[in-house]
């Protein structure tokens, strides 16, 4: 234990050291970048050197950096950029550590394995992937780099210590926002390092997308520490002219890679957050291949509808819209000054002047939210910022297959053909639908006065007394018919307000 502090408290000077210029220059440029709406090169170098510290500190700070990348809350566009470029690309350990690990896990290397290539084909912060043969079939075996759980954990005591020493230079929002994303971070990325939850992933995603004709490897094996797969061998998907060499359409896989993802994020409750060149790749005959799903997000229904919403504000530059979904996904601090942000994002839609959304790349969009973000107290909720990630990682590979991509066109297509924004507007209605019956059962004291009516007459009803027949016949299809706009919501839709015109005349007669 003692052992244990002294080397944190090493630790902790060694990375305040290698921090603090970053630090300062961070702050200088946070309060730059809030001023000044310019972009400015001077600070992306500012940014960049940030990540080359980043890089330095290891792979706690390189996933991190990855995180921060997503977060135009914190960081300003320039810093943003520096960030985006970060590659999770580190030389992998030494062989004897992935062997001590795998032997640990598996058994003797030799006996478990017919073949073992002891060259990692790929190496990242958190692990590395080997190509090996099990039970006689071609295996990618991803392990673990050596003591990952104990340098993260290691890692995120002196982090969150360094934010404390910092915290009386940082103004008290900004210190919440970044405590948040470390201790968001800190819980999320042991699942990342945990081949567990990976193979668990996998197996959801495989099963929700099964009928789109996508190639996912099976988990052969799974432990905490070593995931096996079956190889499955593609190419890059952002190698155009292998794809070329094979005759593949690249405007349709660019539509089908958009497919898939606007489909897993939309139609399921948990999508491939990272779509970056390495983690996608093509079949000989244009199927579309995913690894990787260590960095997943998870949708439930009440917040992809928001998420549904916000989209819709955005194409119809509808700052009342944007700034409910902005609300209702608590994207918005709650000492935010409303009417500041609305007239933020009206002068973004403003300088949109003329240009039609949907031509627009997704990326722009971005760096005009981003700029209100910025400039504004959000709070992204992680669903938000990992949907964000995903659309302009897509967006980068649909450009580099077919450069006339448009993804907000298409995404507009999708979620048409795909009956997204029919769903969206029957929840919109039935929304406006009970909220219309609540307020006409205010206002007009619709059910008080029938129950008056009702107790007036003594007795059975009077078949003479029409008018109240009808009144309980339209009330009681009213009824019926707001229940019903849950099936089918246009249909019910007409009938209810002919039924609401017919019974306010009635009452009113
Ligand atoms: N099942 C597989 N078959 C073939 N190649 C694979 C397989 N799994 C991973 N790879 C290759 O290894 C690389 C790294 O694997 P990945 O799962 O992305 O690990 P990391 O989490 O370290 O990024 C991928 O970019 C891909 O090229
Ligand atoms: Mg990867």
């Amino acid at each position: 234990m003692n052992e244990e502090i002294k080397d944190l408290n090493k630790i902790e000077i060694k990375y305040l050291i290698k921090l603090l210029p970053v630090f300062r220059k961070f702050m200088r440029d946070r309060k730059m970048s809030k001023k000044n709406d310019e972009y400015d090169y001077k600070i992306e170098r500012n940014g960049r050197k940030a990540v080359d510290t980043f890089m330095d500190l290891g792979p706690t700070f390189i996933k991190l950096g990855q995180v921060l990348s997503a977060r135009p809350d914190l960081l300003p566009k320039e810093y943003l950029k520096a960030f985006q470029d970060l590659q999770d690309k580190v030389p992998p350990d030494k062989f004897e550590y992935a062997r001590k690990t795998i032997e640990e896990n598996l058994g003797d290397i030799t006996e478990k394995f017919q073949y073992f290539n002891e060259n990692a084909i790929s190496g990242a912060s958190l692990g590395q992937v080997y190509l090996a043969k099990y039970n006689n079939t071609d295996v990618a075996v991803k392990v673990n780099r050596h003591n990952i759980d104990y340098v993260l954990k290691r890692d995120i005591i002196v982090i969150k210590r360094l934010l404390k020493t910092f915290r009386r230079f940082i103004d008290n929002y900004l210190y919440i926002s970044i405590s948040n994303v470390i201790s968001d971070f800190s819980i999320r990325i042991y699942d990342e390092a945990n081949y567990f939850i990976e193979a668990e992933n996998l197996k959801r995603i495989r099963n929700n997308i099964k009928k789109y004709d996508i190639i996912i490897p099976d988990v052969i094996f799974v432990s905490r520490e070593v995931l096996i797969l079956s190889y499955i061998k593609g190419i890059k998907i952002t190698d155009v002219k292998s794809l070329k060499e094979k005759n593949i359409d690249l405007k349709k896989l660019a539509f089908k890679l958009d497919l898939t993802f606007i489909r897993m994020l939309l139609r399921n409750d948990i999508f491939h957050a990272d779509p970056h060149p390495g983690n996608l790749a093509v079949s000989d005959d244009g199927k579309i291949i995913l690894y990787d799903f260590g960095m997943v997000g998870k949708l439930d229904d009440e917040t992809r509808f928001k998420l549904l919403k916000l989209y819709n504000g955005l194409i119809t530059k509808d700052a009342d819209i944007i700034m409910d979904s902005l609300l209702e996904l608590n994207a918005l601090s709650p000492a935010a000054n409303r009417g500041i942000i609305r007239k933020g994002i009206e002068l973004s839609i403003a300088n949109l002047s003329g240009r039609n959304v949907n031509e627009m790349d997704i990326s722009e969009l971005f760096e005009i939210a981003n700029n209100v973000i910025f400039e504004f107290p959000f709070h992204l909720p992680r669903e938000l910022v990992l949907y964000m990630r995903m659309s302009s990682l897509l967006e980068g590979i649909c450009k580099t297959l077919d450069p006339n991509f448009r993804f907000v066109l298409v995404l507009r297509d999708i979620l048409y053909n795909e009956g997204m924004l029919e769903e969206l507007y029957r929840k919109e209605l039935n929304e406006f639908v009970s909220k219309s019956v609540i307020s006409i059962e205010k206002g007009l004291d619709v059910l008080p006065l029938l129950k008056r009516r009702l107790e007036e007459t003594d007795g059975p009803v009077k078949k003479s007394d029409n008018k109240l027949y009808e009144t309980i016949f339209l009330s009681a299809i009213l009824i019926a018919m707001v229940l019903y706009a849950k099936i089918n919501t246009v249909i019910s839709f007409i009938v209810i307000i002919i039924d609401l015109i017919i019974f306010v005349f009635m009452l009113k007669k």
